[in-house]
């Protein structure tokens, strides 16, 4: 005998989330929407200062320091940019901030992120806060037209990360160089590394980079290879929104680290 189920009838709301109250839930669903606004705004307020700074983000190697190049800098390829951080191409039309040429790729990567688009959407348009909240929208078009329609270029600028990710690799391994001394380890050596593995994190957790090593593959047993990398990348999607806080912060501490080693408040100490 089949059991009858009962369902309560609903009425459609105008808005989603249901038109008298706000939400039902009486957990504190608020709090991760004003985790993401606080730490977000923090990072966007601090990286913006540092890059209008135009000072401060590179500790020359000889004869004190290893060669430390903050990430927010890196890489340096304007006019601008002091002696010794540049990285071989220069742009000679471009004589403001190296930073403010160089954060065109992570912050258009970190911005048009899937999982940064969710919380963004979620704590700063409340659109919806959070599960059965009442959106603070009366319509809702999704990414269907621009601006929004932009953030299909995330795959773009996960390619472009790509560059960015191998050039602060290459300032991690200057970082255990120090002219007239030799191979050895500071501190700063060792935030670059940290750095730039957590940014490595990053890009191959990205949702894009999961779909191209396994995406519009019908049978895998035809694709040997694009499955093994798929099962290696999966495990790491899947603790993307993780990395993806934790690399942002990193980051931050990463220029705040080379910033006051450059200007001479912090002695970056040798450790090998
Ligand atoms: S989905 Fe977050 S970086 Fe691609």
């Amino acid at each position: 005998m089949t059991a009858v189920q009962e369902s309560t009838p609903v009425a459609l709301p105008a808005r989603r989330g249901g038109p008298n109250a706000r939400t039902l839930r009486e957990d504190r669903w608020w709090l991760q929407p004003l985790v993401t606004i606080s730490v977000l705004s923090a990072f966007v307020i601090y990286v913006t200062w540092a890059a209008f700074q135009n000072k401060n983000y590179y500790v020359g190697a000889f004869p004190y320091h290893r060669d430390l190049l903050s990430p927010l800098y890196s890489p340096c390829i304007a006019a601008s940019c002091v002696a010794g951080a540049s990285h071989h191409v220069q742009l000679s039309w471009w004589n403001f901030s190296p930073a403010l040429l160089v954060l065109i790729i992570p912050g258009g990567f970190r911005l048009t992120c899937y999982y940064y688009r969710r919380s963004y959407y979620r704590a700063f348009w409340g659109s919806p806060s959070a599960c059965a909240v009442q959106d603070s929208h009366p319509r809702y078009s999704g990414e269907t037209r621009f601006p929004l329609l932009l953030q299909n270029s995330h795959r773009y600028f996960f390619y472009l990360a790509l560059i960015v990710n191998v050039v602060l690799t290459y300032d991690a391994i200057l970082a255990f160089d120090m002219p007239g001394i030799g191979i050895g380890v500071s501190v700063g050596t060792l935030v670059l590394v940290v750095n730039a593995v957590l940014l490595w994190l990053y890009s191959l957790s990205c949702h894009a980079c999961r779909h191209l090593c396994g995406g519009h593959v019908r049978k895998f047993s035809e694709h040997p290879v694009r499955q093994r990398l798929w099962k290696l990348i999966t495990p790491l999607n899947a603790r993307h929104m993780q990395i993806a806080w934790v690399s942002l912060i990193f980051v931050a501490l990463t220029d705040v680290y080379v910033r006051l080693v450059a200007s001479g408040a912090i002695t970056d100490y040798k450790l090998l």
